[in-house]
């Protein structure tokens, strides 16, 4: 495998998707992380925010004495290597950010089959001004700075950005040094993946009895089909139907994972409940705990009742790498944060299948595995549903308003073109009362607001450019078709400093 050594570079996941599209496995660890070097074909240490040459700045890994294998240094991981063996690294009086033209000086396996002049993506205000003994330049920036050296032994050190798409060549030069320098064979495919997981999950799981909670969302619905095929009958899918589910999806979810996937699926309608318990809770937070907690006693019933002993969770490793940056070493849960308490107080095992993969490689299983892509390419739905796009009290009468609009919304962005084009667009109902006309009548009726945002990991956001004829589609359908809505407005905040959703 290929390992990654995060130094704290936005670019670093990017890194080890392009491996991983040339069909090695590849893995992200932190630069304190302790790692078994065992396995470790390659390492690559990644760029990052910091200056060497200042006090505290993050060094090599503690294991990186027992690794006798070959390094790319990327940007921070090159003056990393410098600073360490002995050569100079400073602060530039020109910092080179962005487009740069560079030129190879001297021919080497990193470069094979690559032109002698190439635009590359440059992102950092230091640059090497003297190499350690044993190093040579084999690229110059136009400026004259050392884009490139290397030892011919151990290193080879960049102090461009060869994972990004600005730089010309950079998959080539990625695939360079796993092939021609590290002399890998690539041996990661999706394919393999499948095969491989299913067998150890059948070993792991077989004669137990497991339970998910199945939302209907892509990385729950991949993890659950996948530990399908692998012990069948034995996975208790549960879908709970708390009525804050878009419209129709109560139908449609179980319709699809059980005729068509051929899940055993129990569908456990809770609909009464949940409004009981939510009638005239106003606060956010109120509302998202006795969902939250609602939805685990729900689940607890089912999996008690099913004697289950572990429980399957869709993390995935967007999940993992953020958790280990934050410090936590441990998977965060974040498809289905309702669930989040059980594993403890139940005593379940967690089995995660698809925590080494990313979230295009999760819809492409997904897609292997024959679940249809309106569950593949599914937009994401908080847990509490349509209880946190309701602000203020939520009501039966407000749901069903809210769930025609929506749904009118959402068929104009599929006819469209726009659905798959924005990271998640819905609609939200809001406690006011606007005047109208209808017909002669004055109307006294809904406001409701429409939200599209564009997004990549939903941690920041901005909102969706979207054509103002398809507004106005949806604008007219929506106060044409749905009885209760007397106004339509579209929401112009990014977040920060807004979230993407309103409570
Ligand atoms: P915010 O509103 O925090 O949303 O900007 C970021 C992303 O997370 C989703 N979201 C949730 N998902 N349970 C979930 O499973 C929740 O309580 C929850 N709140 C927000 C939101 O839809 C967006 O994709």
């Amino acid at each position: 495998k290929v390992v990654i050594v995060d130094y704290g570079s936005q670019y670093t996941q990017l890194i080890a998707r392009v491996i991983r599209e040339l069909g090695y496995y590849s893995q992200v660890v932190q630069y304190d992380e302790p790692l078994d070097t065992d396995e470790v074909g390659a390492v690559i240490f990644s760029g990052g925010p910091e200056s060497v040459y200042e006090e505290n700045s993050p060094g090599l890994p503690e294991w990186f004495e027992r690794y006798n294998g070959k390094v790319l240094g990327i940007c921070y991981g090159m003056q990393l290597v410098v600073h360490a063996l002995g050569g100079a690294v400073e602060q530039g009086k020109t910092a080179e950010y962005g487009r740069t033209e560079l030129e190879i000086i001297k021919d080497d396996d990193i470069f094979s089959g690559i032109e002698k002049h190439l635009t590359v993506w440059m992102s950092h205000g230091d640059h090497v001004k003297k190499l350690p003994k044993t190093f040579k330049t084999i690229a110059k920036s136009k400026d004259g700075i050392i884009a490139a050296a290397t030892d011919e032994k151990k290193f080879w050190l960049l102090q461009f950005h060869p994972e990004v798409r600005h730089t010309s060549y950079g998959r080539e030069i990625i695939e360079n040094f796993l092939s021609r320098v590290c002399k890998l064979v690539p041996n990661w495919s999706l394919e393999d993946f499948i095969k491989q997981k299913i067998n150890e999950l059948r070993e792991h799981l077989s004669g137990k009895k497991v339970v998910a909670a199945l939302s209907g969302g892509v990385d729950s619905s991949v993890a659950c089909v996948l530990v399908h095929r692998a012990i069948g009958e034995n996975l208790l899918n549960v879908f709970v139907d708390h009525g804050l589910l878009r419209k129709n999806e109560e139908e449609e979810v179980p319709r699809i994972f059980r005729q068509v996937l051929g899940l055993n699926l129990l569908k456990i309608d809770a609909r009464k409940v949940f409004l009981e318990k939510l009638r005239g809770i106003v606060d956010p937070e109120k509302k998202r705990k006795i969902i939250g907690e609602q939805f685990i006693r729900v689940f607890e019933k089912e999996a008690k009742r099913y004697g289950a002993t572990h429980l399957i969770q869709g993390t995935i490793y967007s999940d993992v790498i953020e958790s280990a940056k934050s410090g936590k070493k441990t998977a965060a849960i974040k498809s289905h944060h309702n669930v989040g308490g059980l594993p403890q107080r139940m005593d379940l095992e967690i089995v995660e299948p698809l925590k080494n993969l990313f979230k295009d490689e999760v819809r492409i299983v997904g897609e292997m595995l024959g679940i249809p892509r309106s569950i593949i390419h599914r937009q994401p739905f908080p847990g509490p549903g349509l209880g946190v796009r309701i602000v203020g009290e939520i009501t039966e009468e407000k749901l069903e308003i809210l769930k025609e609009a929506d749904d009118v919304f959402i068929q104009v962005l599929k006819e469209t073109g726009w659905y798959e084009k924005t990271w998640q667009a819905f609609s939200v109902l809001l406690p006011v009362r606007s005047v109208g006309v209808r017909g002669d009548k004055r109307a006294y009726d809904y406001v409701l607001a429409l939200r599209s945002v564009d997004s990549v990991e939903g941690m920041t956001a901005d909102w969706s450019r979207l054509p103002h004829e398809i507004l106005d589609l949806a604008s007219r359908r929506i106060l044409n078709r749905v009885k209760g809505i007397g106004r339509v407005v579209y929401d112009i905040s990014s977040k920060p400093p807004a979230t993407i959703e309103w409570e």
